[in-house]
C-alpha cells in the first residue's frame, strides 16, 4: 500500500537504531498503523457503518445518553481487564445500538485487538449455508468464525424466527464464548422484561386491540443463550431518545 511513503523505514517494516553506540534494527511505527488497517478491513464492518464513531456520536442532549458515552469510553480504555468482558445494547429501533458497538468495535482494534462484525441473520443464513455444498460457502467458517474470533459483535440479535435449530446455534456460539471469556458485543431491539422493557405495549388509538404483546429476546434466542448473555455482558438500556433517523428527516 502506501509503503514506499514512510520516511522512516522506507517501506522495509524496519529502521536501524543507534543503541550503546551499536546499531540495531527496530520494528518500524508505521508497521502498526497498516496492520491497523489491515485489521479493520478483516472486521468486516458493513459499508453502512463505516464511519461510525464516537467523535460522531452525537449526546442529543441527553444526560443518559452521555453517561452511556463516557461508560463505552472507559470500556474501551480499560479492555481487556473489563468485568464482564461484553456488552449488550438493548434499545429502540435507531437510537444508535450499532453506531455505538462499532465505534467500540473500531476503537478495540485500534489499541490491536482483533474483532469482527457480524449481522445477526446473515451470521445464521452463512451458517445454514455451510451445510449445504451447493452453496460454495467454505464449510463452517462462519461459524468458527463466530466462535473463535476475539471480539465479535453481533449486531441485531435474535432478528429472525425462532426454530431449535436457530436456537441450538445461538446457544452453543453465545456458551463457548462464555466458557472461553470472548468478548462478544451485542446489540438487539427486542424488549426483556428483566432489564426494564416493556413486553406489553399500549397500541395507538384507533389500533384494533389495545395491547399487543410484544416479542422478547427470550422468545428469540431462548432460556439458556439469554441466562449466559446477561452473565458475560454489561447491559446498557438505550433511553428513550426517539429514531435518529427519523428526528434528521425532519430537520430542514
Ligand atoms: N446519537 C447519534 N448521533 C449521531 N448519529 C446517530 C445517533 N444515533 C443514531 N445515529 C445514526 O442514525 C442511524 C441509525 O442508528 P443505528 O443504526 O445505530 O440505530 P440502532 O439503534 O442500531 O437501530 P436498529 O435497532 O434499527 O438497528 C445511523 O446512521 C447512526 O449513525
Ligand atoms: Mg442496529
Ligand atoms: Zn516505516
Amino acid at each position: 500500500m502506501a509503503e514506499t511513503e514512510c520516511p522512516l523505514c522506507g517501506g522495509t517494516g524496519w529502521k536501524i537504531v543507534e543503541r550503546e553506540g551499536l546499531s540495531a534494527a527496530e520494528r518500524c511505527s508505521c508497521q502498526n498503523r497498516d496492520r491497523s488497517a489491515e485489521m479493520l478491513e478483516r472486521a468486516r464492518i458493513p459499508v453502512n457503518y463505516r464511519d461510525d464513531r464516537f467523535e460522531n456520536f452525537s449526546d442529543r442532549g441527553s444526560p443518559e445518553l452521555r453517561m452511556i458515552l463516557t461508560m463505552l469510553l472507559r470500556y474501551c480504555d480499560e479492555f481487556p481487564r473489563v468485568e464482564p468482558p461484553g456488552l449488550l445494547l438493548i434499545g429502540e429501533p435507531g437510537t444508535g445500538k450499532t453506531h455505538l458497538a462499532v465505534a467500540v468495535l473500531k476503537r478495540l482494534i485500534e489499541s490491536g485487538f482483533a474483532g469482527v462484525f457480524m449481522d445477526y441473520q446473515m451470521l445464521l443464513e452463512r451458517i445454514r449455508a455451510s451445510y449445504d455444498p451447493a452453496s460454495g460457502e467454505s464449510p463452517r467458517e462462519a461459524y468458527e468464525t463466530a466462535l473463535e474470533s476475539e471480539v465479535l459483535l453481533l449486531d441485531d440479535l435474535g432478528a429472525h424466527r425462532v426454530t431449535d435449530w436457530v436456537e441450538d446455534t445461538v446457544t452453543s456460539i453465545i456458551t463457548h464464548r462464555c466458557n472461553e471469556r470472548r468478548p462478544l458485543i451485542a446489540t438487539t431491539n427486542l424488549p426483556d422484561p428483566d432489564m426494564g422493557g416493556k413486553v406489553i405495549e399500549r397500541l395507538p388509538e384507533g389500533a384494533a386491540a389495545r395491547y399487543d404483546i410484544r416479542t422478547t429476546l427470550l422468545d428469540r434466542i431462548g432460556m439458556r443463550a439469554r441466562s449466559r448473555l446477561f452473565e458475560m455482558c454489561r447491559v446498557i438500556r438505550m433511553p428513550k431518545v426517539g429514531d435518529y433517523r427519523i428526528a434528521m428527516r425532519r430537520q430542514p
